[in-house]
């Protein structure tokens, strides 16, 4: 009750008076208990993924290729000094795997994995290791489904000695024919094959559609099982925050925009670039709304926050931000409000949050400085 109304009054001091707080309708099929206790194993788990880095644009990038990522033993020291208490590893592991039936992962990719978990580990720092844009799988998941339980009886055991602040995350973003209706049978089998070997072992789970918020509604987990905990991402305003990503899509070709808005100025977009309406129309807001209603604003994401935490203390299930952040690219000082801004509203909910990322294209570590990119480290630890 406290945390939330401290929440109302940022956001009010934010100019977010108008703002009302959102009623939680819990949805989920009634499969989904809910669980009581707030001291779960889960729970405690938690008190180590707070604030933490995304070690991106590394282990998952598939075989022979290199997006410019190098990761040394010492740095995870310096992850540890910035504040952070936790690293997020992304890993593709799917790409190291031999033929049915038994998808033997190669030696090759633990050695990597290993040289990650376990400097990591040594710099005190609380890790999570996943299975990243498992591209095969999410776009077939019935006939992959044997693969991807093989690989997590291989990571499973491999890893099952390791101390219990090393975490699994079954499945990094699923999207096209991996619903979270598909997925909720599949995470369970995949969680029971993890238990066999690793029966403490925290174990993070994700809604479909790129682990969105709205997604949790489809969600159902295996309700003997008091050590999972939900993970979501978030990257809005997505305008904002992948402006001139070539990844993203035309949507995202207008750079320039601030957060918050609106702008002293009016961005006024290249008329070349052939903007979708929606786009058009965002920009409109983007230069003329006032920052409590601005799309570029701390309201693109406060009602999806307030969501995944309201499920979580509805369900009983600890709730965690594996992914948000902004690209290196766009102007420090709005990059700064946006990272300071979403963090202390996920810490407001009582949200764990891990930025994306450490040191590739959405920056937190400029290695050619050897310091943090301008505004980061006052963004999340001041
Ligand atoms: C992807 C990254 C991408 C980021 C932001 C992540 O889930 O793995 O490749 O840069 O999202 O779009």
């Amino acid at each position: 009750m406290i945390l939330r109304l401290l929440s109302v009054f940022s956001l009010a001091v934010l100019g977010f008076a108008t703002h009302a707080a959102t009623t939680f309708t819990p949805q989920n099929p009634p499969e989904m208990v809910r669980l009581s206790n707030t001291n779960s194993p889960a729970h405690q788990a938690m008190k180590v993924f707070r604030r933490g880095a995304n070690i991106g644009n590394y282990l998952e990038v598939p075989r022979g290729q290199d997006w410019g990522v190098k990761v040394s033993a010492d740095e995870f020291q310096k992850i540890r000094a910035e504040g952070f208490d936790h690293v997020r590893v992304p890993c593709g592991w799917q790409h190291y795997a031999g033929p049915a039936p038994d998808y033997k992962l190669e030696e090759g990719i633990f050695a990597r994995a290993d040289f990650i978990v376990t400097n990591a580990l040594a710099g005190g720092l609380a890790v999570l290791l996943n299975i990243h844009h498992f591209d095969k799988f999410t776009s077939d998941p019935t006939n992959q489904t044997e693969k991807f339980i093989a690989l997590w009886r291989q990571i499973a055991a491999h890893y099952a000695a390791f101390p219990n602040t090393l975490a699994f995350e079954l499945l990094n973003e699923p999207k096209d024919a991996a619903k979270t209706k598909v997925l909720n049978p599949i995470y369970a089998r995949a969680i029971a094959e993890i238990r066999k070997t690793n029966p403490k072992r925290t174990i993070f789970v994700g809604p479909g559609q790129w682990n969105q918020v709205s997604e949790l509604k489809n969600l159902v987990l295996p309700n003997d099982d008091d050590n999972l905990v939900v993970t979501v991402h978030c990257y809005d305003p997505f305008y904002f925050t992948h402006q001139g990503a070539p990844w993203a899509g035309g949507d995202t070709k207008v750079k320039g925009i601030q957060f918050p808005g609106p702008p002293a100025k009016p961005l006024v977009p290249d008329a070349n670039l052939k903007l979708n309406k929606w786009v058009v129309d965002w920009i409109k807001r983007y230069n003329t709304e006032p920052a409590s209603t601005n799309p570029s604003g701390p309201g693109a994401f406060a009602a999806k926050l307030q969501l995944a935490h309201d499920w979580g203390e509805h369900y009983g299930r600890p709730m965690h931000v594996g992914e948000f952040g902004a690209l290196r690219s766009i102007d420090s000082s709005s990059r700064g409000n946006f990272y300071r801004e979403f963090r202390k509203q996920a810490e407001g909910l009582g949200l764990g949050w891990t930025i994306w990322d450490w040191s590739a294209e959405f920056r937190y570590w400029d290695k050619q400085n050897n310091a943090p990119m301008a505004g980061m480290r006052d963004a999340l630890f001041r």
